[in-house]
């Protein structure tokens, strides 16, 4: 149906096209800043700019530095959250984080405190760090093996850890510290705060490039399976539900605005990341680190918000 019309080359064409004009358009677009909370997020070259669109046939469409590697940071929260579906039922992040947007920024702890660590969502970092804290595992090395095997199998290849930024995350995340030991308090999840938080501070620092997050879009785009290994990740029956929380959560308190202008379901990370999802039609990762005051990459959102267009890929 996507294709209808257009033929197979002519479809193609018009990806490749869409991505080119998307690129040059915005390619010296200076606006934004990088996150420079974590001081390793500070010295990435602000220039660095990739979009890449993987479609059902496994292929990879690409424009820019999309093999440039970053930390994946918030996208991560996504696959720990599907890790956490799977295992255990989309009913257990109902019950244990929410699936509601906070409507505060994604650290607070006044919105842990509003409903005593309940009503929130995965996307948080309160919520997220409560996912990981669900991670069935005997031992933390076990529950990180996990969390990094589905983050590859997302991306349909090994990842790894973005050593300087996980260490320096790890130096300066009294604030996500507190959280987790708050939401522990909160009976939130049964792993020791400390593990908790740094198994999450190191999902956030796996290293991922745009083509990766088209491939990990893609992924959920077509049920669960990875249109480019063939393999059935996970379940179809958790993608309806990670998308909504992607639609009402994943660009934090911009998420309405994105969702009225694209409606594409999308996750951002402070690492510049973005992975936006069509349904049954591609999924797009692109990378650019200036932020906007939401958090979000500013070019990223332009480059999907115009190609969205041009592809007529709004689901709705
Ligand atoms: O915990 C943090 O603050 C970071 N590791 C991740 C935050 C993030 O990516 C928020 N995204 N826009």
């Amino acid at each position: 149906a996507f294709a209808q019309g257009r033929g197979q080359a002519g479809w193609m064409g018009s990806i490749n096209s869409a991505l080119q004009s998307a690129y040059n358009q915005y390619k010296s677009l200076n606006e934004g800043k990088n996150a420079d909370y974590i001081p390793a997020l500070a010295q990435v070259p602000s220039t660095y700019f990739g979009i890449a669109l993987c479609t059902g046939d496994g292929k990879v469409y690409e424009a820019g530095d999309t093999k440039q590697l970053f930390s994946i940071q918030s996208i991560s929260k996504v696959f720990t959250a599907a890790l956490v579906m799977q295992e255990s039922g989309d009913q257990k992040i109902e019950d244990t984080v929410g699936v509601d947007a906070t409507g505060q920024v994604f650290n607070s702890i006044n919105a842990v405190e509003q409903f005593k660590g309940k009503e929130m969502n995965p996307f948080v970092n309160p919520g997220a760090i409560a996912t990981v804290g669900n991670v069935k595992g005997s031992s933390p090395d076990e529950v990180w093996a996990k969390i990094l095997k589905i983050h590859s199998d997302f991306a349909g290849r090994q990842l790894d850890v973005n050593q300087p930024v996980y260490k320096s995350e790890s130096d300066t995340n009294q604030r996500n510290r507190a959280i987790s030991s708050l939401m522990s308090a909160y009976e939130r999840f049964p792993m020791d705060p400390a593990v908790a938080v740094d198994l999450y501070t190191r999902q956030c620092s796996i290293n991922v490039s745009a083509h990766d997050l088209a491939v990990m879009g893609a992924t959920l785009a077509f049920g669960g399976r990875n249109p480019v290994t063939g393999k059935q990740v996970i379940d179809s029956s958790h993608v309806p539900g990670l998308l909504a929380i992607m639609s009402t959560a994943g660009m934090y308190d911009d998420s309405g605005k994105w969702l009225f202008h694209t409606g594409l379901p999308t996750k951002s990370g402070v690492g510049g990341g973005l992975v936006g999802v069509s349904p049954g039609k591609f999924g797009i990762g692109t990378f650019a680190p200036p932020l906007d005051a939401a958090g979000n990459s500013v070019r990223g959102q332009r480059a999907i918000t115009d190609i969205v267009r041009q592809l007529g890929a709004n689901p709705y």
